[in-house]
This record gives structure tokens, sequence and C-alpha cells, in this order.
């Protein structure tokens, strides 16, 4: 078993000693927000998907999706290609189109987030049938963890603030950046004031409000508004009205953030990793279900 997520809160001075020696544009989703989604996910698994998962993970996952979804930005140190799949950036403005904004820094077509995502779900189409030349185990982690990523709204964000990266202000007392305010510190301060350190509470609260509040919004969330591109495309879309709307909004270089800003962007955190979980657990449905005729993402034209 890897360790229990808890104790990285119970070590606040390790954490935050990690957090300060990450380069800018390094961060994703804290590993919190990736555990919480894929926790999620791992809920809503049809059987089948459910056993290709199992199949799949790595021994050291104890058999538990979530151990494996901060991977990714790990592997990122030795494969250095990876690092741009996990964002995308838009050229200030407020809308994302994959033709203009996915491409890794040498203009590369395709080297973005929902590349990525259209790229590891292909490559786990492949599960059970022929043998593949991909090593589908880092399939499935690179995929559970860009999920989650194209989730967080500044993961599409501005290209000339490296999606708030290099927006230096104060959440309370602390110096940080806007991309690590939405990365660790809106969910740092939820677990902390609401949920008794304790991740797991915050998690059996979204799993609670997708049974509850959430349960008529589902079915909307499964669908894709844009028949002619992948869902991917559409979530993205999402998270940079978000980042306009919540994520930017209101925020200057060297301002302060506190309850005000805390208590009006939760809900939109709360909300994106409750939508990723149950996203990634449809896309891994799709794949290992089986039923291969009208349920393939259509590609990007
Ligand atoms: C697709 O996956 C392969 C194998 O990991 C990788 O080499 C390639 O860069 C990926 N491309 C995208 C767009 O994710
Ligand atoms: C597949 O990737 C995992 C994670 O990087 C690695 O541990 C494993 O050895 C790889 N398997 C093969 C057959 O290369
Ligand atoms: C909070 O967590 C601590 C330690 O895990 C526990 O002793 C305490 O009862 C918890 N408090 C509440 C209100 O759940
Ligand atoms: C989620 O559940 C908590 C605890 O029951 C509740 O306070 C909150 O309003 C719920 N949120 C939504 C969006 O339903
Ligand atoms: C940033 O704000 C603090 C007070 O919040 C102020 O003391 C400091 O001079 C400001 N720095 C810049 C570069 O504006």
């Amino acid at each position: 078993m890897a360790p229990h997520p808890w104790t990285l809160l119970a070590l606040p001075l390790v954490v935050l000693l990690l957090a300060s020696v990450s380069p800018p544009g390094a961060d994703a989703w804290g590993k919190e927000g990736h555990i919480m989604v894929c926790k999620i996910a791992e809920n809503y698994l049809s059987e089948k998907a459910a056993a290709a998962v199992q199949d799949l993970l790595p021994p050291s996952a104890g058999g538990e999706l979530s151990t494996v979804c901060p991977w990714a930005d790990q592997a990122r140190w030795h494969y250095h290609w990876s690092s741009p799949l996990h964002y995308a950036n838009t050229p200030e403005v407020c809308g994302f189109k994959y033709s203009r904004d996915c491409h890794n820094s040498r203009g590369q077509q395709g080297m973005c987030v929902v590349g990525a995502i259209n790229n590891y779900t292909d490559q786990l189409y492949s599960y059970g049938h022929s043998k593949s030349s991909y090593n589908l185990t880092e399939s499935l982690m690179f995929l559970a963890h860009f999920v989650g990523d194209v989730h967080q709204p500044l993961h599409v964000g501005y290209e000339e603030d490296e999606g708030g990266n290099t927006i230096m202000l104060h959440w309370y007392r602390r110096k940080e950046n806007l991309h690590h305010v939405w990365d660790v510190s809106i969910i740092d301060t939820a677990i902390k004031d609401f949920y008794n350190k304790s991740m797991d509470n915050m998690v059996e609260t979204l799993k609670m409000n997708l049974t509850d509040g959430w349960s008529d919004d589902i079915s909307h969330w499964e669908n894709c508004a844009n028949k002619r591109a992948t869902c991917a495309n559409d979530y993205a879309i999402e998270s940079i009205h978000l980042s306009c709307n919540y994520a930017y909004k209101d925020v200057e270089q060297n301002i302060t953030l506190g309850d005000d800003y805390f208590f009006s962007r939760y809900p939109v955190v709360q909300k994106r990793l409750a939508q990723a979980g149950i996203r990634l657990a449809l896309i891994l449905n799709r794949i290992f279900d089986g039923d291969e005729t009208d349920i393939k993402p259509v590609q990007i034209q």
C-alpha cells in the first residue's frame, strides 16, 4: 500500500518544501486534487472497466487507481516531452481552439492536455485486442492524470502568464502564485477549515453531493456539446471560461486573496473535482466495456 495521503497533511513542512521547489508550470492539481478525482472515478467504474484497471495498475498501486493519479507529475522529470501535455494556453482569449492552442513550444500539433487525453484514450482502446506497442499501464496513469488536469481551470489559461504561474500574490498571509492557489491552496484551505484536515472527509462529501445536490447534473456532464470534436475539447473550453470568470477575475499582481475569493471560488473547485471524477469513469467505461460501435470519441477535425 502507498502511504495514506493523510500523512502528507501531517507533514505540512515537507509539503511546503516540496511545493516551493517545484518550478513554475510544473504543478497540476496538487497530489490531493488528483487523488480525489480518481477516488470519485473508482466509485463509478463498470465491472469490466474496474477489472481492466486492476489488470493494468502497477503492483505498487495496491489495487487503487487513486494512488497512481499523481504519477504523471513525477514522470515529467524523466519524460520531458510530457510536460506540455498537462495544460493548454490561449493567446489571452476566453476560448480554446484546438488548431490554435494545442501544441508544444516547438509548434508540434496535439501536444497539449486535450491531445494527450485523446492520445491515451486511443491507446487504451487496444487493450485486450492486439499486442499494443504502448505501455498501457502508463497510458492509464497518464489518462487519469490529464482528465484531472483539464478540469483545473488554470490548466487552460493565458500563455502570457503561464496559466497564472507568473501572477504572484498572497494567499491569506502566504506568498504564492495564482496557479498554485488553484492547484493546491483552495483545496488545502477547505480540507483544513471544513474537513477536520482529512482529504477522505472531503471526498466523502463530494460523493454524497453526487447522489444528492448534483444528481440531476450528471447526465449533462456526460454529454459533449460539440459533436465534431472530442469531449476533452469541451472540457478545455469550460476551463478557460472558468479561468476568465473566476480564476483571473479581479486578480492582479501582488493582490492579497482571502475569504472573499476563497468562498466564491471554492464551489467551482468542488464541482470541477467531481466532474473530472465522473468523466474519467465515463471515459474508462467506454473504453473497456467493449461495445465499440458508437462510443469511440470522434476525432478532432
Ligand atoms: C502519445 O503517447 C505517446 C506514448 O506515451 C507519446 O510518445 C506521445 O508524445 C503522445 N502524444 C500526445 C499528443 O499525447
Ligand atoms: C510500463 O510502465 C511502468 C511505469 O512506468 C513500468 O513500471 C513498467 O516496467 C513498464 N512495463 C513495460 C513492459 O515496459
Ligand atoms: C478530527 O480528527 C481528529 C484526529 O483524527 C479526531 O480525534 C477528532 O475526533 C475529529 N473531530 C471531528 C469533529 O470529527
Ligand atoms: C454538498 O454537501 C454538503 C454537505 O452535505 C452541503 O453542505 C453542500 O451544500 C453540498 N453541495 C452541493 C453543491 O450540493
Ligand atoms: C505588494 O503589496 C504589499 C502590501 O500588500 C506592499 O507592501 C508591497 O510594496 C507591494 N509590492 C509591490 C511590488 O507592489
